[in-house]
């Protein structure tokens, strides 16, 4: 039987597996330094941009597939449900049914509200992993280690920004992410 990383090999790009490696990598320090499960840590990060080799067509097959809900947003920018045809994808062709696992994955491009541990902790490292390059990402790195709240926040306001400046739809469920971490962290 192939193993996890073959098949993953065989459904993403290079740069994109290699990015994968970088988030596991990334996601098993996470782990380790806020005492998450770093086996969890890992699987969630090999595997969450098993979905990015799918077209909008296909994503959006996928997801009628799969029963993922369709919105305006998702619609007219299908990208954004590699997360949850990813998750649903893990579980199918990856045997991966650990719940906090499938969530993490559903979640890693939007966030959502009450974001667990393991969410964050995959949220982040999508973010920050070595070959990530972008204005601000080593304060982000730093404060990933030091205060995971404070570095999702910053994370979603830098998204909601970029996504605004490129006047794209922002998904909801970005919103509702910002929203718990400004009142609750
Ligand atoms: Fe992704
Ligand atoms: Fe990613």
């Amino acid at each position: 039987m192939d193993s996890i990383q073959d098949k993953l090999k065989n459904m993403i790009s290079v740069e994109r597996y290699n990015h994968s490696i970088g988030v596991q990598e990334t996601a098993i320090k996470l782990a380790d330094r806020y005492g998450a499960n770093s086996n969890k840590a890992s699987i969630a990060g090999l595997v969450h941009d098993c979905a990015k080799g799918l077209n909008h067509d296909e994503m959006l097959k996928a997801a009628k597939k799969y029963g993922i809900e369709v919105n305006d947003v998702t619609k007219s920018q299908p990208g954004l449900l590699h997360g949850p045809v990813g998750s649903c994808m893990a579980r199918e062709l990856f045997s991966i049914n650990d719940e906090e696992v499938l969530h993490a994955i559903w979640y890693h491009t939007t966030g959502c509200r009450d974001m667990s541990l393991l969410d964050k902790i995959i949220y982040i490292a999508d973010y920050i992993e070595p070959s990530r390059d972008f204005k601000g990402v080593d304060k982000l790195r730093a404060a990933a280690f030091q205060d995971i709240d404070r570095a999702v926040l910053l994370a979603l306001d830098n998204t909601i920004k970029f996504v605004i400046e490129k006047n794209q739809l922002l998904d909801l469920l970005t919103i509702e992410a910002r929203n718990f971490m400004l009142v609750n962290h």
